[in-house]
């Protein structure tokens, strides 16, 4: 992800010519723009598309080799994000409905970094989580597990200038869903990151720190290297604590380098393999 789409030097190739708006052209239509390469990161640190303990990803992964497909302006220049999309209340879960949500009161802030550590404003920011009981407001969540009706478990912020960006919310519970026998998720938030174009977006789930359920979560140990499953787990911070309201925590997400937060496909677990 990049806060911009065209590096100073983006071009295209030189058998097209540019037409009269800028886009360029081939005889058969538009042709593809040549976009900026980074290196890729270190081994380990994205999980595998298919990681068989993770058992939905054995029939959800793909069978044939990846192919990449040319990116045209319509991928690179849209949708356009800005801060007349994001509501003066979607950061903060807690004021969504008439009463407070059940649960420990938390606010979850920190940065989005590009591989130098520089900040990357005007990113999209979404979370969505389960309530403090552990339970998604989704039709296909149905474990025995309250609803919450002053929760709903969504929210998104832009970043500012300098990256930031901060939530206020209730910690989520574990649940249980059905890849093995007696398969708990360890408390988590997901994550989606949204530069400026389509193909700008991550996704990834953040953890809190010291959670006794790690050791036999498959989507957590999907991430094979240890130092990059660390990445995913956010840091108490006391600075962020607030006297007698909530408890305050920190997570950086790194788009790129060596320390690039673990970052997963699109089409993962629930709510749709919650246990019934
Ligand atoms: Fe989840």
């Amino acid at each position: 992800m990049s806060t911009s789409p065209f590096p100073a030097d983006a071009h295209t190739d030189t058998h097209t010519h540019t037409g009269a708006r800028g886009t360029s052209r081939t005889a058969d239509g538009p042709a593809a723009l040549r976009l900026p390469r980074y290196a890729p990161p270190p081994e380990g640190t994205h999980p595998p598309l298919l990681s068989p303990g993770y058992r939905s990803t054995v029939v959800r992964s793909p069978g044939r080799p990846l192919e990449v497909l040319p990116q045209y302006l319509t991928e690179v220049t849209g949708p356009l994000l800005g801060p007349g999309r994001v509501g003066e209340l979607d950061h903060d879960l807690t004021r969504q409905h008439e009463g407070e949500p059940q649960g420990q009161r938390i606010v979850v802030h920190g940065r989005v970094l590009d591989e130098s550590g520089r900040p990357v404003p005007d990113t999209l920011v979404e979370i969505w989580q389960t309530n403090a009981g552990g339970r998604y407001r989704h039709v296909r969540d149905s474990w025995p597990a309250p609803l919450d009706p002053n929760f709903t478990g969504a929210g998104r912020a832009l970043t500012d200038a300098e990256g930031r960006y901060r939530f206020v919310t209730v910690r989520p519970g574990a649940y249980p869903w059905r890849n093995h026998d007696n398969a708990w998720r360890p408390a988590h938030i997901h994550f989606s990151l949204f530069g400026r174009a389509f193909t700008q977006r991550l996704i990834t789930q953040m953890y809190f720190p010291d959670d006794p359920l790690f050791f036999q979560d498959p989507v957590f140990n999907s991430v094979p290297d240890e130092r990059a499953r660390q990445r995913m787990v956010c840091r108490y911070d006391h600075t962020a604590t607030q006297p007698e309201w909530a408890l305050g925590f920190a997570y950086d997400l790194v788009l790129r380098g060596p320390e690039q937060t673990p970052f997963e496909d699109e089409e993962h677990e629930e709510p749709e393999e919650h246990g019934a």
